[in-house]
């Protein structure tokens, strides 16, 4: 394992593979919260170290994502930012957005919200439970605006060819909107291929919940308006004398019209001081290989007598850090787990799929027990 199970809340007596849906808490995190508690107390100071603490956060995600700290903001969920590129572009009627039946709703339901401005959605189906790139490619017209993808699925476990899918949408005449919650702490997400990049930071990120990532291009869409404004959104402002007069942020703080969630913000920003130095792609070979180990030993068993079918591929590159198995029993299999002290991701979503997850604090013994569970 990367990062022991000690360092972590809970972990003890349980063998936990449900990164897919929430992590563990780091114990550090303990300290992220105290540190918040004494900056917030601090007077006038208290905004400038805790707006440090956010700018050097945006760096680290710079970092992760290979990309200028700049252009980084802090949002909500994924879900705010889906809806921050709906109603920061211009929209004409006859316009269309592309994306995939097994995306996450957070990627789905804000292009409905377009309807009323003659916007259509168009819907790519699996075949198999896979995505191909070139059925994407197929559904892009002259009037596509957006493709809408997660990188890694949080359905199917299927991990999509970024560079691939972001040159199909690009050649094209489109741009690509990218769901990294499943990707972004696992495996390496280049966000520069894609025009927006979102993640949540609850799940693979270590982090918690009301803190999203929001990347911006502004080289490839430089004219996404921020929709929402508020006294954040100023670089500049009129004051008392002039009301009226704001100039907004050029890089991307435009996008958080007020204060962030600081103390989510302080909790990833020590997430992320425990999984940066232990390299990106150290971390995505470790999941590669637990989830390998994992989809191998389910394909041993007799997985028509127990009514499982892998919906995750076999290669490593078009996986993460999830196996995806569709079956009936779902709800009774993950009682069983849960009964022996096995946490998978199963009855929550009721979509009849259990996915399987693994990370940074799991090792092969973690996956033998889920495979003997299984057995
Ligand atoms: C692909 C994907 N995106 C986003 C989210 C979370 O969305 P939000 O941040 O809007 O709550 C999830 C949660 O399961 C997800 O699976």
């Amino acid at each position: 394992m990367l990062l022991h199970k000690n360092l972590f809340e809970g972990l003890d007596n349980v063998v936990h593979l449900s990164a897919g849906g929430e992590t563990p808490m780091l114990h550090s995190h303990r300290g992220a919260f105290e540190q918040f508690m004494r900056d917030k107390g601090r007077g006038e100071r208290a905004r400038e170290l805790i707006h440090e603490k956010m700018l050097e956060t945006r760096e680290h995600c710079g970092t992760l994502f290979g990309v200028d700290a700049s252009d980084i903001s802090f949002i909500s969920s994924t879900s705010e930012g889906m809806n921050i590129v709906a109603y920061g572009l211009e929209w004409q009627p006859g316009d269309n957005v592309v994306i995939a039946d097994v995306e996450f709703g957070s990627g789905v339901y804000p292009w409905t919200l377009l309807n009323n401005k003659g916007v259509e959605v168009k819907i790519v189906r699996h075949r198999d439970w896979q995505i191909s790139i070139s059925d994407i490619e197929a559904q892009i017209d002259s009037r596509t605006r957006l493709v809408v993808m997660s990188h890694v699925s949080m359905f199917t476990g299927q991990r999509i060819q970024l560079q691939t899918l972001a040159n199909a949408v690009h050649r094209r005449g489109a741009l690509l909107v990218l769901d990294a919650t499943h990707s972004t702490g696992v495996v390496r997400v280049d966000a520069s291929c894609a025009d927006i990049v979102i993640s949540s930071c609850y799940k693979w990120l270590l982090g918690t919940h009301g803190t999203a990532i929001f990347y911006w291009n502004r080289k490839t869409l430089p004219d996404l308006n921020a929709p929402f404004l508020g006294w954040a959104s100023a670089a500049t402002a009129g004051g008392w004398k002039d009301p009226l007069v704001l100039t907004q942020h050029q890089d991307a703080l435009r996008f958080m019209p007020a204060n962030p969630n600081y103390l989510g913000i302080y909790i990833l920003n020590n997430a992320l001081n425990n999984l940066l130095p232990l390299g990106i792609d150290n971390i995505e070979q470790h999941a590669l290989s637990l989830t390998g180990q994992l989809r191998d030993g389910i394909s041993n068993l007799d997985i028509e007598k127990l009514r499982l079918s892998i919906m995750t591929p076999d290669t490593p590159e078009n996986r993460g850090g999830n196996i995806c198995i569709m079956s009936d029993r779902v709800d009774e299999i993950s009682a069983e787990l849960r009964n022996r002290g096995v946490l998978v991701w199963g009855t929550y979503g009721g979509d009849s799929r259990l996915r399987i997850s693994a990370h940074v604090y799991n090792d092969e013994s973690d996956i033998d027990a889920c495979l003997d569970a299984l057995a």
